[in-house]
């Protein structure tokens, strides 16, 4: 068993064929049927329809409640339906239909809690993680792995076929200058890669880059030199080539710790820099040239819109090939859109970056679609996120100005969140290892949430102290939450949840009830629409759902054995369906805390 339907598409039914049977014209409309305070569900799209009807609404609300109640299956589900306001239909869902409905979700074999796949799933290539070579990694490259990781996990269960790129920095005229500084230092990366650690990796290379800048501003023959070997990285020499590769090499060490430290894996074959399309650069511009896209203007070939200009009114133009004939940023990325579409197969190519590089991202996806490369079929959707703010609402900087290196931030987080679990240790009874297990969870949990818990466009601020608070909207409140479940049921000793359908409902019940009966619907509707937030806001409601529930009704002291075990089945749902949209997220839930 798979798939299950949810209640309020069930009701949706219900209402849609009660509907056309009482106005046969108005088959296939939306009844609108949402959640509500006042019922279980609100149905306000018979207001419209009667209006293009010329009936009366209440009147017309009214015979499609005696169409509605008629045929058996809508009575299981609905218990009560009455008419209210203009011709507002206020539902009642049936308690049995609720449990029922639950009791399917849970014994779901498949472990998708009953979330069906999308509809039509296709492949998406997806563009996010994508740091420097030879450069500290900084919180802009963690919004866009973290981001890019949920839309990972949301688009592969629901089916996508997701392809992960990389785009690393890792090709320009830097490279001249550190390649041609190693060639004159040898030894300076020299070391077994076992041998090193991703903190060493990085100090190695800023030592490196440092002295080789400092020689570049200050010794003429050295920049000449330098220059040269931009040229010589182009043309692909071989020994030239095999330097810029120790480069990459000590950069991946370091990469690679940080997503470790982020709980996040991410693959060597699915980094493909920019290095990557340097074969195809060439045959971008031509193609782009024959066809009128891109035009000659000052030796450089460029692409011109009608709508972007600068302060001076003047267009400002993408730039494909510099006049000097070395490509930029743009022909690369130009050149990586053709490999997605056509030799990756693509039909939505996702690209989360800041959003400071939205004009480049506009310019290039507009230029793309001229060239074809881009259509109807193929989409091309830049995610962008805002900046991460310090408390001060300024983006984010250490005390000297400087940018805040990533790393030391998810230390920082780790280390507080390792003392708030501390606190609680002794009481839940955790070994030291187990202090340091949840600590990390904790930390690197909160960093994410805080990050996902926003929209993506809007700037945050971070702030680790309300991070790791476990009051208020958290990932250490839903871990909590969580985790007091799972100490629910070691405590049930022996007696298995189980889901009694004739079990009369307390109010905090249905509401918890009802709430995990949207998680599918809330899934794919976040995949769709690339919007992790909305999930996050959707648990938080669950855990608050939960905390509710647990004020109002006893589950271990609950009055008779079926309600005991109606309860734990409950609760059991509810870890569950925490625990898939937290994984989700990318966030762990510890079994204890
Ligand atoms: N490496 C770039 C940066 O650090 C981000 C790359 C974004 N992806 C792309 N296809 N341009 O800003």
């Amino acid at each position: 068993m798979a798939s299950v339907t949810s209640l309020s598409d069930s009701v949706q039914q219900h209402l849609a064929s009660a509907l056309s049977a009482t106005l046969p014209e108005a088959a296939g409309a939306d009844p609108l049927l949402r959640r509500s305070d006042r019922a279980d569900y609100q149905a306000n799209g018979i207001l419209a329809l009667a209006k293009k009807a010329k009936a009366n609404p209440r009147e017309l609300a009214t015979q499609v409640v005696a169409n509605l109640t008629a045929p058996q299956s809508a009575s299981a589900v609905i218990k009560d339906v009455e008419v209210s306001g203009p011709g507002f239909l206020n539902i009642t869902i049936a308690d049995g239909a609720i449990t029922e409905n639950l009791a399917a979700r849970y014994a779901d074999d498949t472990g998708r809690l009953g979330v069906p796949y999308a509809a039509a799933p296709g492949t998406t290539v997806i563009d996010y993680a994508q740091p420097n070579v030879a450069k500290e990694m900084h919180v802009g490259h963690l919004r866009s792995a973290v981001i890019g990781d949920a839309v990972v996990q949301l688009l592969e269960f629901t089916g996508e076929s997701v392809i992960r790129r990389h785009h690393i920095g890792d090709w320009g005229t830097q490279f001249g200058m550190l390649i041609q500084y190693l060639d004159e230092h040898p030894h300076e990366l020299d070391h077994k890669d076992s041998e090193i650690t991703g903190e060493e990796a990085m100090s190695n290379l800023d030592r490196l880059y440092k002295t080789a800048r400092k020689l570049f501003d200050s010794d003429e023959e050295f920049k000449t030199r330098a220059r040269r070997r931009v040229v010589d990285l182009q043309a692909g020499d071989p020994a030239t080539l095999a330097s810029w590769q120790k480069f990459v090499d000590e950069s991946k060490i370091y990469f690679f710790s940080v997503f470790e430290k982020l709980d996040m894996e991410i693959r060597d074959p699915d980094i493909v820099g920019e290095s990557g399309y340097n074969d195809m650069l060439h045959e971008t511009c031509r193609l782009l040239e024959e066809s009128g896209v891109a035009v000659r203007s000052e030796g450089a070939l460029c692409v011109f819109f009608d709508d972007i200009k600068g302060p001076d009114g003047n267009p400002v133009p993408l730039i494909v090939q510099k006049s000097d004939g070395g490509f930029g940023y743009a022909a690369t990325d130009l050149s990586a859109i053709r490999d997605r579409v056509f030799n990756l197969k693509a039909d939505t190519l996702l690209y989360v970056v800041d959003a400071r590089q939205s004009l480049h991202f506009k310019m290039v996806f507009e230029t793309a679609r001229r060239a074809g490369w881009l259509n109807d079929d193929v989409t091309a959707m830049q995610l962008a996120f805002g900046t991460v703010l310090g408390k001060d609402g300024k983006p984010f900087k250490t005390r000297e100005g400087e940018t805040v290196k990533l790393v030391d931030l998810l230390d920082e987080a780790v280390d507080r969140a390792t003392a708030v679990v501390r606190d609680k240790a002794e009481k839940v009874g955790l070994t030291e290892q187990e202090i340091t297990e949840n600590g990390r969870y904790v930390g690197i949990g909160a960093v994410k949430y805080a990050d996902l818990s926003t929209s993506a466009v809007r700037d945050y601020k971070f702030d680790l102290d309300q991070m790791v608070s476990l009051n208020g909207d958290t990932s250490v409140y839903l871990q909590y939450a969580y985790a007091r479940i799972q100490s629910i049921l070691r405590k049930a000793d022996g007696t298995a949840p189980t889901p009694h359908p004739d079990l009369e409902l307390a109010p905090a019940e249905r509401a918890l009830g009802l709430h995990l009966d949207q998680f599918a619907e809330t899934v794919l509707d976040v995949a769709a629409s690339y919007e992790p937030h909305k999930l996050a806001a959707y648990l938080y409601q669950l855990a608050s759902h939960l905390t509710t529930f647990y004020d109002q009704c006893p589950v271990l002291k609950a009055e008779t054995p079926a309600q005991i075990e109606n309860r734990l089945f409950l609760v059991d749902l509810t870890a569950r369906t925490l625990h898939q949209g937290m994984t989700l997220l990318g966030i762990r839930t510890p079994e204890k805390l």
